[in-house]
């Protein structure tokens, strides 16, 4: 039985998938820009406590309960829990994992149009060309064509298996994905506008010091270290028995924060130093990014760079979402594996359709005010995952048989075993309390 299931080879490997899953389009083109506009330095701080005390805590916690199950979402919550009630966690996994990789996958497409673009040159253009541009291409059919083709990469990496796929394809992006982001960081330290950006990511602005920026803090670093649904469920079935999960945990976490500072590094001296107002996400990157790189020496080169680390950075999180419905299908349906890719591909790709035709212009795609593409990115981090967060922490910590729990943690009683006890802390108290509290705030308020 073990051995028909896949498992990651090397703690290289482990940490590889796990960050790779973790470190994606959240932390190159939303965290610099959620920093920035919440305090700087002030967000930074309290994002940093939020993952120390609660992402980090919830992530052992998924990797202890997908660890001792040894099977998907729905299967390994089977195994740890009684009652049909912690099923839910199980549905609300793999139905998360759909709604995040329908509107991931448009991003992420628009990121391999964007590859392509940045070979035939940005030069000439300015911002309103581009705007132009850019609109022309969302509304029209071309994104369907990407987005498909990302999903379609996607899904013949999670057919490769999770050694041979998953694990080796992590391996070799994010090691890369880091020098990329390396080398650009070191040459943004050289332009003008450094100090300024440098100020703008890091000067603490007490004034910003709100309770929104809790909120925004917690939703970031959820979305962020992917943890509040079932995919750390699904990695942690994964992991050998011999993996410390608190240093995968911890190791996995630093790499995410640290990835998203380079991020902040690399692109805001570029544009601070043609006074651009580092504005919205998905703007910043798409077009404000590839105005700046026309202009400064070896732009082309760096925009090929940025945009080729950031499809690096958006395919191995999206293997890790393809893998929670697939797992699913294989284990709790009988189902081959490469059927399960096909039924995944077939179903999110047919959603992330419209999805790209929810951001046209006029589209009737529209829920509650939102495009469709709006409304599943609120729906899932606003909702789907506080609400997996809370219904992790209160089954691990309150629910899950006691010994099982220390075994999982600590390996037995041999590592971690002095901070069992403030984690259990945590896992019982804080993250629950601390997520019922922003989330009710945030949604009746
Ligand atoms: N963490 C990824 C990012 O930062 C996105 C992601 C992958 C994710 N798997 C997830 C988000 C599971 C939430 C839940 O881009």
């Amino acid at each position: 039985m073990e051995n028909k299931r896949g498992s990651f080879g090397s703690k290289f490997g482990v940490v590889a998938a796990v960050a790779g899953s973790a470190v994606g389009l959240g932390n190159i083109w939303r965290f610099p820009y959620i920093a920035g506009e919440n305090g700087g330095a002030v967000f930074i701080i309290v994002y940093l406590l939020i993952c120390l005390l609660i992402a980090i805590p919830v992530m052992i916690s998924e990797f202890a309960i997908g660890r001792h199950g040894r099977k998907n979402v729905m299967g390994s919550m089977r195994q740890v829990a009684k009652g049909k009630m912690w099923l839910s966690l199980g549905y609300l996994g793999v139905f998360a994992a759909v709604l995040i990789l329908s509107f991931y996958s448009v991003i992420a497409g628009w990121t391999l149009n964007f590859i392509v673009e940045s070979v035939k040159g940005f030069s000439g253009m300015d911002v309103t060309a581009l705007t132009a541009n850019f609109n022309g291409f969302v509304n029209s059919n071309e994104p369907i064509v990407w987005t498909l083709l990302f999903l379609a990469l996607t899904a013949v990496i999670v057919l490769c298996g999770v050694e041979k796929g998953i694990e080796r394809s992590s391996k070799i992006m994010m090691p890369m994905l880091v020098l990329m982001l390396l080398g650009m960081s070191i040459y943004s330290l050289f332009l003008p506008g450094f100090g300024e950006a440098f100020r703008f990511l890091f000067k603490p602005d007490f004034s910003k010091m709100t309770w929104d920026v809790v909120l925004q803090a917690l939703g970031q670093s959820f979305f962020s270290m992917s943890v509040g649904m079932g995919t750390m469920i699904t990695y942690g079935s994964y992991i050998k028995d011999k993996e410390n999960l608190y240093g995968v945990g911890a190791t996995v976490a630093l790499s995410d924060v640290l990835i998203a500072f380079l991020a902040g590094v690399a692109i805001f001296p570029a544009v601070f130093t043609f006074g651009i107002a580092p504005t919205s996400g998905s703007e910043l990157v798409f077009l404000t990014l590839p105005s700046v790189f026309s202009q400064i020496p070896a732009g082309q080169l760096l925009s090929f760079v940025f945009f080729v680390l950031l499809f690096f950075a958006a395919i191995t999180s999206a293997i890790s979402l393809l893998e929670v419905p697939v797992a699913y299908l294989t284990e709790e349906f009988n189902i081959k594996r490469k059927w399960a890719v096909v039924m995944g591909f077939v179903v999110i790709g047919a959603l992330s359709v419209f999805c790209t035709l929810s951001l046209q212009d006029g589209s009737s795609l529209v829920v509650g005010g939102d495009s469709l593409f709006d409304f599943f990115d609120k729906f899932t981090s606003n909702i789907m995952l506080p609400v997996g967060g809370i219904l992790v922490s209160v089954f691990v910590g309150w629910f899950m048989d006691k010994k099982l729990r220390y075994d999982q943690f600590t390996n037995q009683g041999q590592c971690a075993v002095k901070l069992y006890k403030f984690l259990v802390f945590l896992v019982k108290f804080v993250v629950p309390v601390a997520i019922s509290i922003l989330f009710i705030s945030k949604n009746l308020f």
